[in-house]
Parts: structure tokens; C-alpha cells; sequence
């Protein structure tokens, strides 16, 4: 028994040191983690940010959700102009690759994140994917009448829609604002040097629900303060056509 646990102990330790000694790559003359840096030609490293790998250009290195590179030389891409979705990456595996999904006015990433939507009788409602789809402008991918709205709640930071049908909702007036979406990009939050921040929803009384889900905080200093809240990039990727939106969202 003493001699099987020993044996356990040293397959484990020769394997871990088996890891480290190839996770270090050379590039050049360099060593680099792969994890965190991608080699280029064998002479540029270029770091992997928010599990999103930059790209060389012109001797140095870009994000590609926010530039692009011709001829060595970096422009910003476009605006986004279309209906897009969105999609959370982060070095904290938690709350990466997950797309946003609306619900309650709030959107929301997780296995707890829901997605809710409605469609009267009578309309079209068969054309609607239910899918939780963003228009540039600051609308939501809904036909309601008077139309539904995303926005940077001004209380906390919150990233949310408004319900629709009341054309005096407060968070009309803001829609869209402080945000640029870069066509296939970043969807950023002015002045956050492009972060966001997911935050574990708690339920009242403050305990954590079974299935966890994390709201959408833009990174105000007030948010930076708290706990159980993790820096994730937003990237929008665009969708053919409003209808993989809802008809309204709930
Ligand atoms: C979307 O939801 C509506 C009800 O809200 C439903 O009638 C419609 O079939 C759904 N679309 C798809 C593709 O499931």
C-alpha cells in the first residue's frame, strides 16, 4: 500500500514538471508561455490579452477587434453598422465564451443567465430566432412598437434594456450612449480602455443562487471595488439579419 502511494506521488510530480518544461517555448532567441504569447516568424512575440491573441504589425502588435493592419501600418476598423450579437471572453475560464443573453432588463452571462422573450398572438412570431441580438444604434433587435433599448445604467454601471412600449422609459435617453462597437469587435465602454466587468449575481439576502449567473457592470470606480467581479473584453459578431432578434424581449 506505502509502495502504490509513493508510486502515485512520483507519476504526478514527473508529469507536472513534464507540463512546465514544455509550456516554454522558444521564439528566436526568446523564451515565451505559450499561454500568454504567440510567436510570429520566430522573432515577434505578441501577448494574449483577455484570451484574445494580439497580431504583429509593422514591429509592434494590435488587437484585431479594434484595428487592422495594412501594409505595417495600423487604421481602427469601422463601426459595426449591422445586428450583432455578443460574446464575453476573459482569462477567468468562468465567465469566457459565453454570449450575452437578455432577461428581466438586465444582460447576463452563465449557466443561470436566461433568455427571455415573448411574441403576442398574431404576428409573425414564427420569423423570430429568440436570440439575443444588438443593433449599433442603441436599439435592441425587437420589432415591439416604440422598440426596446440598450444602456449603461447611470445608478451602477449596469449593463441594460429598457421593457419597451412606454416611449418615457428613462433608459431610452440613453441608449447606446458612452459605447462604440467596432464592426466584428470590441464593444467598448468610453474611457475603460475596452473592459467590462461580469458580476456574480447574488440573490436577496446576498447567498449565491445554484446556478450562477454574472450581470454586466461597465468598470466605474465603484464597480472596481467589488468582489466577485472579473475583467472580460465584449465581442461583437455580426448576424445577418434583426429577425435572429425577438420580438420583445422580457
Ligand atoms: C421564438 O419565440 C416565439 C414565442 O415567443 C415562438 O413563437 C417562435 O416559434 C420562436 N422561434 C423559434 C425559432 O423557436
Amino acid at each position: 500500500m506505502a509502495t502504490r502511494v509513493f508510486l502515485a506521488a512520483v507519476s504526478l510530480a514527473a508529469s507536472f514538471s513534464g507540463v512546465l518544461a514544455e509550456d516554454l517555448e522558444w521564439c528566436g532567441d526568446a523564451q515565451y508561455y505559450p499561454a500568454e504569447y504567440t510567436c510570429f516568424d520566430d522573432s515577434t512575440l505578441c501577448p494574449i490579452l483577455f484570451g484574445l491573441p494580439n497580431r504583429p504589425c509593422g514591429g509592434g502588435c494590435y488587437a484585431p477587434e479594434m484595428y487592422q493592419c495594412e501594409s505595417g501600418s495600423l487604421s481602427l476598423l469601422p463601426e459595426e453598422d449591422g445586428p450583432f450579437k455578443l460574446t464575453t471572453h476573459s482569462t477567468v475560464t468562468k465567465v469566457s465564451g459565453w454570449e450575452l443573453k437578455a432577461c428581466g432588463n438586465y444582460l447576463a452571462i452563465g449557466a443561470g443567465a436566461r433568455e427571455c422573450n415573448s411574441c403576442p398572438e398574431g404576428a409573425a412570431c414564427d420569423e423570430y430566432q429568440n436570440e439575443t441580438v444588438f443593433l449599433p444604434n442603441g436599439e435592441m433587435a425587437a420589432d415591439l412598437p416604440g422598440g426596446q433599448y440598450w444602456y449603461v445604467s447611470p445608478e451602477d454601471g449596469a449593463l441594460m434594456f429598457t421593457e419597451g412600449g412606454d416611449e418615457a422609459e428613462a433608459g431610452i435617453a440613453l441608449a447606446g450612449q458612452r459605447v462604440e462597437v467596432y464592426s466584428d469587435g470590441f464593444f467598448s465602454y468610453q474611457g475603460s480602455r475596452h473592459y467590462w466587468l461580469a458580476c456574480l449575481r447574488r440573490l436577496p439576502g446576498g447567498t449565491v443562487g445554484t446556478t450562477r449567473s454574472y450581470r454586466i457592470h461597465a468598470p466605474t470606480p465603484e464597480n472596481l471595488e467589488k468582489e466577485d467581479c472579473s475583467q472580460i473584453k465584449l465581442v461583437a459578431s455580426s448576424v445577418a439579419d434583426r429577425k435572429h432578434g425577438a420580438y420583445k424581449y422580457d
